[in-house]
């Protein structure tokens, strides 16, 4: 495997399979002991097909997608019970009715009123019923409606009457969680997001409209939730690639992030005491999210290319295709340990974010083949 590595263009993505597997594992594992929580993975990071396939080996082909780009992927891959968890607007009707008319259920989701009768009308006039969750708000983060409000059981009742919608039920994530600085925290919000759900769901019943599901989740939250109870159905996208964000809130260890950048260090600023990699933000993203955590190393943290952590290092700094490493407590480093060609890795601060920066992961397999997977991209 690592002579491999030592051919691959650079920066490429990696994909540690059997960790990989392993959090998937972990993640079923918890779903059962609690309940056997059915689950309705988030596939806005994996956005690949292969990943997909394993997520979903021996489960119901369901899943939720970010953009209506991996919807029509994910339906040309056979996944034909889809939740699109951006809100719907005017403009995307027609989109989703397409998908719609080939026999895909593409449910979506909103939190408005106006926007429920635009969905109604322009699904009848399309010929389709449209399914749709109303997204429920649990933690102030985002979107949704607050589950006390008197338009959630008006918004409800309009989508189950309207003849160009199914009313599927409720939505809630809680995307707080990731600004969490203890588990306990962590546990405490799974529980406002699951009765949030729960109470906008015993509302909408009490008003006489059926509302078969409630769906919640966030990888932290299904990670540190205690109960599911009424839960139909969660909702988590992270757990399966893991981050330095999941490390740093207690969700993993650094040992379960799966996927890492492959660079090559391609100098050394002696006076500055950094090393050069050609993983810039580019590659690597922007993305500072660890910044107030407990583990923080810039723009990622270094791994041989073997994936042995490199404790002390941090990609410091970043230009647009330049990653500068230094130690995190400024000493010098050893340059004789990294000659120019050095091949190194780096562990992401924010998969999403690092995955969007590259068409494909080299998939590091258990026999140690690299197999290469593709990504979708665009809205
Ligand atoms: C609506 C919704 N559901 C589920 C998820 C999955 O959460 P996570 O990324 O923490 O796994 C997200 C993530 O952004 C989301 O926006």
């Amino acid at each position: 495997m690592t002579q491999a590595l030592h051919s691959l263009p650079t920066p490429s993505l990696l994909l540690d399979v059997a960790t990989f597997e392993r959090n998937i594992a972990r993640l079923d594992a918890r779903l059962r002991a609690r309940g056997n929580v059915l689950w309705r993975p988030h596939l806005k990071t994996a956005k690949s097909a292969a990943v997909a396939a394993r997520i979903l080996a021996g489960r119901a082909a369901k899943a939720a997608v970010s953009t209506l780009q991996e919807a029509e992927y994910f339906a040309a891959c056979g996944i034909r019970d889809l939740l699109y968890t951006v809100p719907i607007t005017p403009d995307k009707i027609a989109r989703v009715a397409r998908l719609t008319q080939r026999g895909i259920q593409l449910c979506v989701i909103l939190d408005d009123l106006a926007m429920a009768r635009t969905l109604t009308r322009e699904g009848a006039l399309l010929g389709v019923r449209v399914p749709v969750m109303l997204e429920v708000d649990c933690d102030a983060h985002r979107g949704g409606i607050d589950p006390a409000s008197p338009e959630l059981t008006q918004i409800a009742d309009e989508l189950a009457q309207g003849r160009g919608t199914i009313f599927r039920g409720v939505l809630t994530h809680a995307g707080a969680s990731y600004s969490c600085t203890t588990s306990a925290q962590i546990t405490a919000l799974a529980a406002d997001e699951r009765s949030a759900a729960v109470k906008a769901a015993t509302r909408i019943r009490s008003a006489g409209v059926a509302c078969p599901q409630i769906s919640v989740g966030s990888t932290p939250t299904a990670m540190f939730g205690d109960s599911f109870d009424d839960v139909t159905e969660l909702r988590a996208g992270v757990y399966f690639f893991n981050d330095l964000t999941m490390a740093g809130l207690g969700v993993c260890s650094l040992a379960d992030v799966a996927l890492s950048v492959l660079t090559t260090v391609v100098g050394h600023q002696v006076r500055q005491r950094r090393l050069l990699l050609d993983a810039g933000w580019m590659a690597l993203s922007a993305d500072r999210s660890p910044a107030s955590q407990r583990i923080f190393a810039g723009y990622g943290v270094l791994a041989s290319v073997d994936g042995q952590l490199l404790p002390g290092l941090g990609v410091l700094d970043t230009n647009q295709e330049h990653g500068m490493v230094g130690r995190i407590d400024d000493q010098p480093i050893d340059f004789t340990d990294f000659p120019i060609g050095t091949r190194l890795r780096v562990l992401p601060n924010h998969a999403c974010a690092t995955a969007a920066a590259f068409d494909a992961y080299h998939a590091l397999m258990p026999d140690g083949d690299v197999a290469l997977w593709a990504r979708c991209r665009g809205w």
